[in-house]
């Protein structure tokens, strides 16, 4: 990979992700491969004691649960240091009450980034949105330690936790049944089987008395997925 003018690295979907050794609230990790057959969301914040990261780390912290059952791992980062991550950290559980949240606490791995050796391996510091503070990213890294998807916002955007959620349910049921997810797609609505790669299959498709598939024409056809298939996708090995 090259490094952008600032010295930083731009990864992409598709790359093994860079691999760091660092510090957390949660002792040392080796990243990606302590991770090896687990999903994991990896997400900076700009800074601790702020209020947007604050109501960030709460939401995240309480779904907590979720993303376990997803076999996910959550693993944060700032540019601070430990200490104002473990201060941080116990503010919240002592003190913060939002959205109906309160005594939350932090139990997943938050990094300490004081040097930024991983922001800039993931083209977490823009400078165009701040040269001192990493922007709001999030790195979508599957069990072989590849990166399916990122998303980056701004500063001032708290990210929609639904939302991550939803991606990497999107990502394990890609997986599991070879399909893609469409516009808006929750679990348990209709996915889109992928497009017909010859003649024959396309008429297949579009003469098919199958009730589960639905063509809008022969380049764009649905299937039914159920919730219960979504929850319980095929073991594979
Ligand atoms: C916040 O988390 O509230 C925040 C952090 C950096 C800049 C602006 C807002």
């Amino acid at each position: 990979m090259e490094p952008t003018d600032n010295g930083s690295f731009l990864p992409r979907i598709g790359d093994i992700a860079p691999s760091f050794e660092a510090i957390t609230t949660q002792g040392n990790i080796n990243f990606p491969s302590d991770y090896t057959g687990k999903w994991v969301i990896l997400f900076s914040h700009p800074a601790d004691f702020t209020p947007v990261c604050t109501s960030e780390f709460m939401t995240f912290a309480s779904m907590q649960a979720e993303f376990t059952d997803l076999n996910t791992q959550l693993v944060g980062l700032s540019i601070d240091g430990l200490y104002s991550h473990i201060a941080w950290l116990r503010t919240i559980k002592e003190k913060i009450e939002f959205n109906g949240m309160k005594n939350i606490e932090v139990t997943f791995p938050l990094v300490e980034d004081i040097t930024m050796n991983v922001a800039k391996k993931y083209g977490m510091i823009q400078p165009g949105e701040s040269s001192t503070k990493a922007v709001r990213a999030v790195f979508f890294v599957d069990p072989k330690g590849i990166i399916r998807a990122m998303i980056y916002y701004p500063l001032s955007l708290g990210r929609n936790f639904d939302e991550l959620k939803r991606v990497i349910i999107a990502l394990q049921t890609a997986d599991a049944y070879s399909i893609a997810t469409p516009a808006n797609w929750e679990p348990g609505d209709d996915v889109i089987v992928p497009t017909a790669g010859s003649c024959g299959v396309a008429k297949e498709r579009m003469d098919s008395k199958d009730e589960d598939v639905k063509c809008y024409d022969w380049f764009f056809c649905t299937k039914k997925l159920s919730l219960e298939q979504v929850k319980n996708p095929p073991i594979t090995i």
